[in-house]
């Protein structure tokens, strides 16, 4: 009996790119995703951590879970940080693995700001652009609590998270990543900032549009010294939605349009995008809605959200993106790549194993069968 394998080697998600200055043999990237396995005194990223990635190792890019910048920066449990040195070692064996199967590896930088909670903080306030409850959630270790009216950041705060940024750029460096990313998407410290509605600030970080961005140009400016300019990748979520805090009006997007254009003149190796929701799940993601930045960057583009191998192809092929980014499919089908070049079936992820610990619902799903 002879079996055919049907395979499709063309596809435009499996040609290689160059992302400012990192090779990629493949356009299909893992997204950044939380799973909260650093469940230990330090939160330090353990060999289950290296195994989990090294699983994916055959992603064009790896782009890691964000990663705290600090404690200050904490905002949901058992999720790693890149301040300590216990942290760097143990990011290094995830890189070495990574590296060692012939993968590259990026880690993304997190501040949750004021979508933090006091449990997370010895019972202090956390800081925020204004004094403004975001009405977000914040996983603690006693479950999921709403936010509190935070602190208004003063500038001495400001400078201080700026120097933790460029200390936990300088830390990945050292725990041989080939790049980082900055985390500015969904309702965090830096959409928080961005944000008029959360962001009343009177001095050069808030007022208008041009104050209200600064925190996010001189995060990256100081981000990419560590790499001479390189490897800084920027995600953004313009579209983003929660409650009548976050809305992608006419208003929010013109914010965007302006931000996104400012990025050219700053070093930023490729723009992550998260694009609009489907209308209805599993519906074709919105390419306009990825075109509209697209038009205003002029570097590389991952686009995310909602895609599968054929959505990902198109938007590829009309020249849209560069590469995309998968998440939820990332979690549950390690060798995406391979399932992508040989046409097989995609495996469905548990939900209710994304955030629980151990190696349940994160190393053991099984590589597509021959
Ligand atoms: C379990 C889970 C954890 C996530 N954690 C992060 C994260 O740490 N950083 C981030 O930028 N986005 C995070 N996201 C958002 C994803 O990167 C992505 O934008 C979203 O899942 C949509 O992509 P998809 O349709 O390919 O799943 C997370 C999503 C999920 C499902």
């Amino acid at each position: 009996m002879t079996t055919t394998v049907r395979t499709a080697l063309d596809q435009p998600l499996l040609r290689p790119a160059e992302l400012g200055g990192l090779q990629l043999p493949n356009r299909v990237v893992m997204a950044p995703t939380t799973r909260a396995r650093a469940a230990n005194e330090g939160l330090v990223p353990t060999e289950l951590h290296a195994t989990y990635y090294g699983q994916r190792a055959g992603a064009g890019l790896i782009i890691t879970e964000g990663t705290w910048v600090s404690e200050r920066a904490i905002g949901f449990v058992n999720v790693p940080g890149i301040y300590r040195k216990e942290q760097i070692d143990g990011w290094r064996r995830v890189t070495d693995s990574v590296h060692a199967l012939g993968g590259r590896i990026v880690l993304q930088l997190w501040h949750a700001g004021a979508a933090s909670h006091p449990d997370h903080h010895g019972g202090a306030l956390p800081g925020g652009p204004s004094a403004i409850n975001p009405h977000e959630m914040s996983f603690t270790p006693s479950g999921f609590q709403e936010t509190v009216t935070p602190r208004e950041m003063t500038a001495v705060d400001i400078e201080l998270t700026i120097a933790e940024y460029a200390a936990a750029a300088r830390n990945a460096r050292e725990a041989g990543f080939d790049g980082v990313e900055i985390h500015a998407i969904g309702s965090f410290l830096i959409p928080q900032f961005l944000n008029p509605r959360l962001n009343h600030r009177t001095d050069g970080y808030g007022g208008d549009r041009v104050g209200r961005r600064r925190l996010l140009l001189e995060i990256i400016d100081v981000v990419a010294a560590p790499w001479d300019g390189r490897f800084v990748g920027v995600r953004l979520s313009p579209y983003w939605t929660a409650g009548d805090t976050f809305t992608a009006d006419e208003s929010t997007l013109a914010d965007y349009d302006e931000l996104v254009t400012e990025l050219g003149d700053h070093p930023v190796a490729y723009l992550h995008l998260r694009g609009a929701e489907p209308a209805t799940p599993g519906a074709t993601p919105d390419f306009a809605a990825i075109d509209r930045f697209r038009r205003r960057f002029d570097g590389p583009l991952i686009a995310n959200l909602g895609f599968d191998r054929e959505s990902a192809n198109a938007v590829i092929q009309a020249g849209i993106a560069d590469a995309v980014s998968f998440a939820t499919h990332y979690i549950a089908n390690p060798d995406l790549v391979a399932r992508f070049a040989l046409g097989r079936e995609l495996a469905i992820g548990d939900p209710a194993t994304y955030y629980q610990g151990g190696a349940g619902g994160y190393t053991d799903y099984p590589m597509a069968a021959g």
